[in-house]
């Protein structure tokens, strides 16, 4: 279904000439088609930079993004994107808000409505389609951003820490909707996060990353059984997942917090 291969980006540094920033290097990855897959790895390493290759808002890169066995290089009408900040527009409703995209397709307005407020009831908002996003807490904000992307029907969607800015209990809440969402609308998810125990329970597969530039270090299956809920952190596989995959970030996290130091005592 989605298929990266070998992709490498380097930013230059305007003005300076030097070698630039490394941010991703030779990354390749087979993303079966209503598979959930999770990028983990140190802050910094390169996973926003590569998400948004996937997404085609980067265009200078190296290597190779296909879908279904068609190279794809920009935009494309069948990847959606949930950004890591409040992408929410500030000056519309929650219903004007996920219905932006639908208006730019030229769809008619009536349809639109109605297919912006079903998908808003969907993730559990059908009594705040006329809210502003001032009127919404941090989680109802990004179930909107979720909702825009999702009212688009893409087949592959990306996510880039969605619930980052939300407190670890809605956060769980947010993580079973959207289970249910995938189950239901059999979606292919690339999901961006650091929680660790998030990626297990949402995934099929996890992609540990190293420190950047984000290289793949090791890809964990899970195989707890579906459909899965919450629930799936009660049992002894869970933790064994949640615990290799700290063992597999563990020297990478710690490479970044000691490259940080560096930089800043200037040893
Ligand atoms: N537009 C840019 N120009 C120059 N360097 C950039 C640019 N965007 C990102 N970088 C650098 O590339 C590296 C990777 O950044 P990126 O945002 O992909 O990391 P990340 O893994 O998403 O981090 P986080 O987990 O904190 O969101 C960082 O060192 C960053 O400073
Ligand atoms: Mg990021």
């Amino acid at each position: 279904m989605l298929v990266l291969d070998s992709i490498s980006k380097t930013f230059s540094q305007p003005g300076e000439g030097g070698p630039g920033v490394a941010a991703v290097s030779a990354v390749s990855l087979d993303v079966r088609k209503g598979e959930f897959v999770s990028l983990v790895g140190p802050s910094g390493c390169g996973k926003s930079t590569l998400i948004n290759i996937v997404a085609g808002l980067t265009d200078d890169y190296e290597g190779r993004v296909l879908i279904d066995g068609r190279l794809v290089r920009g935009r494309h009408p069948e990847v959606g994107m949930v950004f890591q900040e409040d992408s929410t527009f500030p000056w519309l409703t929650a219903c004007e808000n996920v219905e932006f995209g639908l208006r730019m397709r030229g769809e008619p307005a009536r349809s639109r409505r109605e297919s912006s407020r079903e998908m808003l009831a969907l993730v559990g908002l059908g009594s705040f389609a006329d809210r502003y996003p001032a009127e919404l807490s941090g989680g109802m904000r990004q179930r909107v951003a979720i909702a825009r992307a999702l009212v688009l029907q893409p087949q592959i969607l990306l996510m880039d820490e969605p619930f980052g800015a939300v407190d670890e209990q809605t956060r769980i809440v947010l993580g079973e909707e959207l289970l249910r969402l995938q189950e239901q609308l059999q979606q292919t998810l690339v999901f961006v996060t650091h929680n660790l125990g998030e990626a297990v329970t949402l995934s099929d597969r996890v992609v540990a990353m190293t420190a950047r530039p984000a290289r793949i270090k090791d890809v964990l299956t899970v195989d707890l059984p579906r459909p899965r809920d919450s629930s799936v952190m009660e049992s002894p596989q869970y933790s064994l997942l949640v615990a290799r995959l700290w063992q597999l970030l563990r020297e990478e996290a710690l490479h970044t917090f000691r490259a940080a130091e560096s930089t800043v005592s200037g040893a």
